[in-house]
């Protein structure tokens, strides 16, 4: 079995949802406490032993690109003055491990997925949305490439949502269950309340074989007229094993400004040099 060497990141979204924060910076680039929402991604495929990080960008992204890149008059600034660098450590990603990519159009998600074909090749790859932000240890990617390395196949992380949200996501429809994994018998994107097969959504993680590519290739525009990675993902249903894998850690929706600000909250609330200070004030405030 092919171990998963490389993550594609879509990040070529307008963040309208954002607005007006993100009319200049990109949605990935706002910060859960003091690390972007892109680089708690970025960890996560690192510690999940992924090697290469390719990014589908689009204009007015170019931030991502210099927040992985050498940053030479702060770092040379910093280290004249004798500053502590160590907030700055894992922000750089060499040529060799990572690459961009442009979506010219945005055609949806199964289509920025596509854009990567050339650099992903023909290896099973893992993809990232950013703003399901997951929080556990270890992290959901390295949970869900050590269940794959038993199963192969394609995979997806699964979460349950009350069932009147199923609309905003993808939704499987679940075969049997084997420990934290679920056999996935069908998939639908973005479907209605009364039509959803269950309430477990996509969580915004993919183990995907290559033939992914070759399936997006001819992929017709679904939900929202967008071209959509899950309509390609059902199509390969019963050609592979496709498996669903419940992940064991806390999930925020950072898509959701309630999400992002829970997020911050919550880590906030875990780190040793502010938590104290946070857990007041938000008593105070509450009261
Ligand atoms: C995308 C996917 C959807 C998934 C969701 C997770 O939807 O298409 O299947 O459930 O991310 O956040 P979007 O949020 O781009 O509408």
């Amino acid at each position: 079995m092919k171990p998963i060497r490389k993550a594609v990141f879509p990040v070529a979204g307008l963040g309208t949802r954002f607005l007006p924060a993100t009319k200049a910076i990109p949605k990935e680039m706002l910060p859960v406490v003091d690390k972007p929402l892109i680089q708690y991604a970025v960890d996560e495929a690192r510690e999940a032993g992924i090697e290469q990080m390719i990014f589908v960008t689009g204009r007015g992204k170019s931030a991502i690109e210099d927040h992985f890149d050498i940053a030479y008059e702060l770092e040379a600034t910093m280290s004249a003055r004798g500053k502590d660098m160590s907030a700055l450590e894992g922000t750089q990603l060499g040529p060799g491990n990572c690459a961009y990519v442009r979506q010219q159009e945005p055609l949806g998600l199964g289509h920025a997925i596509w854009c990567a074909r050339d650099i992903v090749g023909d290896e099973p790859f893992a993809i990232f949305l950013p703003d399901e932000f997951m929080h556990g240890r270890p992290g959901c990617m390295k949970q869900m490439v050590d269940a794959y390395r038993g199963i192969g196949g394609n995979m997806i992380s699964v979460l349950e949502v009350p069932k009147e949200k199923v609309s905003s996501y993808g939704v499987i429809a679940p075969g049997r269950t084997h420990g934290s994994l679920t056999e996935v018998t069908g998939l639908v994107e973005k479907p209605r309340v009364e039509d959803a097969p269950s309430n477990l959504i996509v969580s915004g993680r993919y183990i995907l074989q290559p033939e992914v590519m070759r399936v997006l290739e001819t992929q017709e525009a679904g939900a929202g007229g967008e071209i959509q990675l899950t309509d390609a993902m059902a199509r390969m249903i019963g050609n592979q094993p496709f498996h669903a894998h419940v992940f064991d850690g806390e999930r925020f929706d950072c898509g959701s400004k309630t999400g992002y600000l829970k997020a911050n909250l919550a880590l906030a609330l875990e780190r040793p040099d502010m938590k104290d200070t946070v857990r007041a004030f938000a008593a105070d405030l509450l009261n």
